[in-house]
């Protein structure tokens, strides 16, 4: 029986007091809808179709790019209304699974269930809840059976006291969608086509409910404000941490652990408290991440250091190098094996050379930089005219003095060693010491003015 997924996603989101349309919203971050939208084609359906409204510009501005039919529902007169906007898009047979792009963590066991559990009639994802406020209720006959929705508020005491809840989440036959649909009315305390009326029709039509209760709330839980869209985060970083843990990962404390994207990570890894990981970042074995670290799309290898409060950005750490505290890798900047680049250091596209380093106060921008060369605390390349960039070449072995600036493009050769001090504006011969600096002198007779 082929299998479509409906996505609606047309909804304002009022409450999160945003420009940006509520889907767009990031949970790890990665937007609600595409959460949604991986979750669906993991099920390998044979269609899945987005209803966008609100913002859809943005919607597909960000998502343009993935492999669903984008429809439109240009009002928004309800659930039911977006479902059948697009009806044009499903075929008579089959089934339609129809998700949310504000319930972003629902996962495909749940779906697998609930598909199991529908067969070739209606199903729908339950929940019971403490606090069932807002929710559609679930209404049962005597007998137990599923005999309709009642949105919250159109309910009256009796039924706003049932705690079974209507996730959304529905499995619905193709055959009856067209005919559904066309019958729903706005007959309601909203003026919206519910889609929730279809479980009173398919009792009409005598199609059986099938209803199955999601394993854990936040599955299938919603966000309407900033404070779910907090909370869900938490549950996806504490899903993540523990799956890392569970791979042998140390984190020294899970709650304060952020991923947004992927850490792919060898053995003995840890990872001190409040470090944010995002994009792409691969950890070698041994790898060891201190305190409040920013890391987005790197590569760190074998039994590098990473120290406290360092931010690195499209980068590539070597085997056993020493990065921070304090220390900023910017894209492009590469480090070969043992490097250490210390505190208040800044890297921007530029080689550097096994077993160099870089200690303290110094900006390397567009450079390359050999072998066990170390460059003095305070030293600048002077790569930028305001217009163009220049390159600067140090050699191996080289000493650069504190405090040199080396005004590119300039090129210093191999076990040269540069004064402190010293503004370096032609290339540097290879072994020779260069000092380009004014000479001390001393003022004789000078008076140092004294207060009376
Ligand atoms: C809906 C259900 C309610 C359920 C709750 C679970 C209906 C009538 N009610 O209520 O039973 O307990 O979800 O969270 O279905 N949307 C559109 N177009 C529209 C209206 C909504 O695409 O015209 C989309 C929204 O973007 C959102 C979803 O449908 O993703 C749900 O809409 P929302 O307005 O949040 O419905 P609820 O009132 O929460
Ligand atoms: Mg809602």
């Amino acid at each position: 029986m082929s299998l479509h997924i409906v996505i609606l996603a047309a909804g304002k989101g009022t409450r999160m007091y945003s420009k940006l349309p509520k889907v767009l919203h990031r949970i790890g971050g990665k937007t609600m809808l595409e959460h949604v939208i991986d979750t669906a084609a993991a099920l390998q359906p044979q269609s899945v179709s987005v209803v966008v409204g609100h913002g859809k510009e943005s919607v597909l501005q960000e998502l343009g790019g993935k492999a669903v039919n984008w429809v439109e529902q240009n009002q928004q007169l309800g659930t039911g209304h977006a479902l059948k906007c697009a009806l044009p898009a499903l075929p008579e047979s089959g089934r339609t699974l129809v998700l949310y792009g504000d319930v972003p963590l629902i996962d495909t066991g749940t779906l697998h269930a609930i598909l199991e559990a529908a067969g070739n009639d209606v199903g729908v994802l339950t929940d019971i809840l403490d606090n069932p406020t807002g929710y559609g209720r679930i209404i049962r006959n005597e007998n137990g059976h599923v005999v309709a929705v009642v949105e919250e508020k159109d309910a009256d005491a009796a039924q706003k006291a049932v705690r079974e809840v209507n996730t959304g989440i529905l499995v619905l036959p193709n055959a009856r969608l067209a005919a559904w649909l066309e019958s729903l009315s706005s007959d309601n305390v909203q003026g919206e086509y519910y889609l929730t009326d279809l479980i009173a029709l398919a009792n009409r039509d005598r199609i059986p409910v099938h209803a199955v209760r999601v394993a854990a709330s936040y599955l299938a839980a919603g966000v309407n404000n900033k404070s779910q869209l907090a909370d869900l985060e938490r549950v996806f970083q504490s899903n993540q941490a523990q799956q890392l843990l569970q791979a042998g990962v140390t984190l020294r404390d899970p709650s304060r652990f952020d991923l947004r994207g992927c850490l792919k990570h060898g053995q003995d890894v840890v990872i001190d408290v409040n470090c944010v990981f995002e994009g792409d970042v691969s950890l070698g074995d041994d790898v060891h991440i201190g305190a409040n670290c920013v890391i987005k799309n790197a590569l760190i290898h074998n039994g590098a250091v990473i120290a406290p409060f360092s931010h690195l950005e499209n980068c590539e750490v070597g085997a056993g190098a020493q990065v921070g505290p304090f220390a900023r890798l910017r894209p492009k900047a590469v480090l070969a094996e043992g490097v250490h680049i210390g505190n208040f250091v800044e890297v921007k596209d530029s080689t550097i050379g096994k077993g160099s380093k870089a200690n303290h106060l110094t900006y390397i921008g567009n450079a390359v930089v050999g072998e066990k060369t170390n460059i003095g605390a305070g030293t600048i390349t002077c790569n930028y005219d305001g217009v163009n960039k220049y390159q600067t070449v140090i050699g191996n072995e080289v000493r650069i003095g504190s405090s040199t600036m080396l005004v590119a493009p300039v090129t210093i050769g191999d076990r040269a060693t540069t004064g402190a001090g010293s503004v370096i504006t032609k290339n540097c011969e290879a072994g020779k010491l260069v000092v380009a600096r004014a000479r001390q002198t001393v003022i004789e007779g000078w008076v140092r003015p004294e207060k009376p």
